[in-house]
């Protein structure tokens, strides 16, 4: 069952995996903290894409960019004079709309989604990045952005990649991290937000080879949110429109997902041509090329881009996960996340406080404490403990009770079955290895 919205910013904030940030100032324009639950699954879900990405490929190297770096960049991707949205003013109650967001209305006109005034400004070009000054002097010489995406770092650091990596194309350069953008109207929770978390792969290729590769790309990305647990009912690919091409992009698809208010992108595959490389190597005079010594072939790559949200992904694999049935006649909510991206793969749990079951529940414990992240909980009565992990996606709980200290076992219990095992301890941590596949 796919959950609404509410569902899930309440279980988000109740359990501890998303907060609004600066909540005791009132918070602040859409952001967002990321709590005890929410840190864990979301590094989760940025290795699960580096695993795939980089652990998994001989064609792909890591890199991790810095944020503030020089203006020059922005000045020859093009993101200085390109990276806007169509801003426009209600005159009416003063609330400021992204044009391309705005629905008309049957007769034609853009209503502002507040007031319902049709008496709006012309649209103008607002530019997202965020400025900030390099230094103690707050003049233009100083000026400089937070990055509005993760790519150019790869491209800046081609050369020093190529040479150090000795890769040739086709390969690729993967990076995660933090981008920030000076969203128009952010919202739906942490679909679009002023600062988020991008994972990016540039892929080099020949450009003759390019129209193959994209086709790869698109391909193996959407697999990858299959593989990971969400239905493919849930999930599209679509081919964008000319007139929504960014900038840089000679084509693009998206791969989406069907939030509670509709289809929204993950991630867009962009055919970036050699547009980066050759602006990059015009600014700065250095020659950002590949050559083949075999074939005497020197060439600019072309570049597929996978670029996806980490943030907005997480926030999908919670809603796909969410689910509420009933266990003995009790409604429960559950969520069936893969164990890959689950908080905690396992919890520790105590029958009772008493002194005889807590040394061997923290024994237990520190067996599976190297091969899983594990909660420990020994409050409240047993059934409600398992409905807590139920709800936040723990994919078995280990239980010690009285008969442990007499045969050594303990309870093991999968969270969508519920179904109960008795697993001696000394071979706890082969069954709950096999049984999360790690
Ligand atoms: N380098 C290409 C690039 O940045 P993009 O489509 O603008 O392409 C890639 O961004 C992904 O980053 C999006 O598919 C989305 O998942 C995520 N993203 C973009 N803007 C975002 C925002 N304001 N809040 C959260 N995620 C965002």
């Amino acid at each position: 069952m796919a959950a609404d919205m509410e569902d899930i910013v309440r279980l988000a904030k109740a359990r501890g995996f998303i907060f609004p940030s600066a909540e005791i100032y009132g918070g602040f324009r859409s952001t967002y903290d990321y709590g005890p639950l929410g840190v864990n699954m979301l590094r989760n879900v940025k290795n699960a894409w580096w695993r795939s990405m980089v652990q998994l490929r001989h064609d792909v190297v890591g890199l991790d960019a810095a944020i503030l770096s020089s203006p020059r960049i922005w000045a020859a991707s093009g993101h200085l004079e390109n990276f806007t949205d169509p801003l426009v003013d209600c005159r009416n109650c003063q609330e400021r709309w992204r044009a391309d967001h705005l629905e008309p209305a049957p007769d034609g006109a853009l209503h502002c989604p507040k007031c319902e005034s049709t008496d709006l400004t012309e649209a103008r070009a607002f530019n997202l990045m965020f400025k900030t000054f390099a230094g103690p002097l707050d003049d233009e010489s100083n000026a400089a952005y937070l990055r509005p995406e993760t790519a150019q770092g790869h491209f800046v650091n081609f050369s020093n990649v190529l040479r150090t990596s000795r890769k040739r194309p086709p390969f690729g350069i993967a990076q995660v991290g933090k981008s920030f953008r000076n969203e128009i109207t952010p919202g739906n929770f942490v679909f679009r937000t002023r600062e988020f978390e991008q994972m990016e792969l540039e892929y080099f290729v020949p450009p003759d080879e390019a129209a193959k590769w994209f086709d790869y790309w698109c391909k193996e990305r959407f697999e990858w949110y299959v593989e990971l647990g969400i239905p493919r009912g849930m999930l599209r690919l679509r081919p964008h429109e000319k007139e929504e091409l960014s900038h840089y992009s000679a084509g693009t698809s998206d791969v989406e997902f069907l939030f509670p208010w509709g289809w929204g992108e993950l991630e867009g595959i962009a055919n970036r041509t050699d547009y980066d490389l050759k602006a990059h190597s015009a600014a700065s005079g250095e020659k950002l090329e590949y050559f083949d010594q075999a074939s005497g072939d020197r060439y600019t790559p072309y570049v597929i881009e996978p670029a996806a949200g980490a943030t907005r992904t997480m926030m999908a694999f919670l809603l796909a996960a969410y689910d509420t049935d009933e266990v003995a006649g009790e409604k429960r909510t559950v969520l069936r996340l893969d164990p890959r991206l689950a908080p905690y793969q396992v919890a520790v749990l105590p029958l009772s406080r008493k002194d005889t079951l807590v040394p061997v529940a923290q024994e237990v414990l520190r067996l599976l404490q190297p091969i899983a992240m594990c909660d420990y909980d020994e409050t409240q009565a047993i059934g409600r403990r398992y409905r807590r992990q139920d709800e936040i996606g723990t994919p078995l709980c280990v239980t010690v009770d009285f008969e442990s200290l007499e045969d050594h076992a303990v309870t093991l219990r999968d969270r969508d079955s519920t179904v109960q095992v008795r697993v001696p301890i000394d071979r706890v941590v082969d069954e709950v290895r096999s049984r999360l596949g790690a």
